[in-house]
């Protein structure tokens, strides 16, 4: 290991590379060694700049990263991470008290997270379970042509009365130059139901141009959404269209609208009244066409009330408004949903005949799901990667997943069974996977070894 105590360290190498993001360099040094031993390579970053260097020129297989980085939030980099490149499995690692931090960051799709102070061993496996289940995503991505051909239609799987009643709703819209407005809690679905709106239109046969008004940098604004004209300014070598140019004869998604600066919001109300703009730099005033869907899984209304939304561009926006339920209100579609998740992780050839365990489906019928159908996917991603058996069992889920689920006491007397159930399934499991080490077994399972004894002993498994 180089000694610099800049923000970025290269060190030895060897096959599997992951990156380890925190602002304290020794914690940093101190699992690259570890690490190291083991036959990784590791790269060491102490803030958000310096991983994204990394990120972006080395190629990583996965990252570890401070929920809290000192002066910015692990979560903001682990979504740029994600935007980036989707397929690296990026860990978190949590102090005790953040774990709201956490389950946002599973939201945001986080692989897993850990606590600190960090259990080497328990790292170990979470990310070899990481490394594992990318490796199958990318070998699936890879092997394209047996998947199943689909249509946007069939990617919306449901048999919810209520969704059912929003999708007819987009079909009858579909064709017509109405401005959309797509609500939802994070990972309902608002971007494959602005796909699917998009599939429907007359504009089907030009790419949908997707922008993320969260990611929107303030000094780059004006040429993002207008574009500029060559030599406007240093470095302005070409001509190039903004946002607003390249929707022209197509569908503008502009995602994430609620975390759009209310000067950005003022900007763009001009050009979606009167369809005009003028690119940064350029005397020249260019019309455009686009059907504009929006989406976001903020409270516009409450927006509107504490003015950080504006009303005019508001009722802009919401001519035709969907709102897409969250997973836990319309949970019979949990089952066809597994199935179509497991039916698309594998290929046609080597489907396996997975079956679900009776204790897993009740824990995940009975889960509250706050990152929804995302949630549900990585959940089962995960869980048939992992799975040895044919049947996928509970130490087969995500340690966030179960740990959660174990935190969390169900809403209703049958959801406090199951978790009863699942509680005793998941001790059994757990203990006999670790050969009854029982520090192993409270680490693993996030108790302390006093209530794990509590635990045995009421459920009988001594
Ligand atoms: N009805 C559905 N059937 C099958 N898969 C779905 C369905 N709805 C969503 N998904 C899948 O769930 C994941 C999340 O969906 P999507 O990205 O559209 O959600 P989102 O609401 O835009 O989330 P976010 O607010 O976090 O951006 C995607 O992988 C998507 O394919
Ligand atoms: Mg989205």
């Amino acid at each position: 290991m180089n000694d610099t105590s800049a923000a970025c360290i290269k060190t030895m190498q060897k096959n599997t590379s992951v990156l380890i993001v925190d602002d304290k360099l020794k914690l940093c040094r101190s699992l690259a060694e570890n690490f190291e031993t083991l036959g990784y390579q590791c790269e060491i970053a102490t803030d958000g700049a310096a991983a994204m260097e990394f990120f972006r020129s080395t190629g990583i297989d996965a990252a570890i990263v401070d929920v809290r980085l000192d002066a910015e939030s692990g979560v903001h980099l682990l979504e740029t991470m994600k935007t980036l490149d989707p397929t690296v499995p990026v860990i978190m690692m949590t102090a005790y008290a953040e774990i709201d931090s956490a389950v946002e960051s599973i939201k945001k799709g986080a692989f897993d997270y850990v606590q600190k102070p960090i259990a080497f061993d328990h790292l170990v496996e979470v990310l070899e379970n990481a490394i594992r289940v990318s490796q199958v995503q990318k070998a699936r991505a890879g092997e394209g042509a047996p998947r199943p051909e689909r249509s946007s239609t069939d990617n919306l799987v449901t048999q919810d009365p209520a969704l059912l009643e929003v999708i007819d709703k987009a079909e009858r819209v579909a064709d017509t130059d109405l401005p959309i407005l797509i609500l939802g809690e994070s990972g309902t679905g608002k971007e494959l139901l602005a796909e699917f709106v998009h599939a429907r239109s007359r504009y089907r046969d030009h790419e949908m141009i997707r922008v993320n008004c969260s990611a929107f940098q303030e000094s780059l604004i004006d040429s993002e959404l207008f574009g500029y004209q060559k030599g406007s300014f240093t470095g302005a070598d070409d001509t190039f269209p903004g946002v607003f140019e390249r929707a022209h004869n197509s569908t503008l998604f502009l995602d994430e609208i609620g975390d759009m600066h209310l000067a950005t919001q003022t900007r763009i109300l001009r050009t979606l009244q009167d369809l005009q703009f003028r690119r940064v730099g350029g005397s020249e005033t260019l019309s455009t066409r686009f059907r504009l869907i929006t989406a976001t899984n903020k409270s516009l209304d409450t927006m509107l009330s504490t003015q950080e939304f504006r009303e005019d561009l508001f009722y802009r926006l919401n001519t035709v408004t969907l709102q897409l339920p969250p997973l836990r209100d319309r949970k019979d579609d949990i089952p066809l949903l597994i199935n179509d998740f497991l039916s698309r992780f594998f290929t046609r050839d080597k489907t396996p005949t997975l079956q679900i365990d009776q204790t897993v489906m009740d824990a995940l019928m009975c889960h509250f799901w706050p990152g929804n159908i995302r949630e549900l996917k990585n959940v089962v991603e995960y869980a048939a990667a992992i799975c040895r058996t044919g049947t996928i069992k509970l130490t087969d889920l995500p340690h966030s997943f179960t740990a959660g689920a174990l935190a969390h006491t169900g809403s209703t007397p049958e959801c406090a069974n199951v978790r009863e159930r699942m509680e005793r399934d998941l001790i059994q499991s757990t203990l006999a996977r670790f050969h009854r080490n029982k520090s192993r077994t409270a680490e693993y399972l996030g108790m302390t070894r006093k209530t794990l004894y509590d635990k045995i002993k009421k459920y009988g498994l001594s």
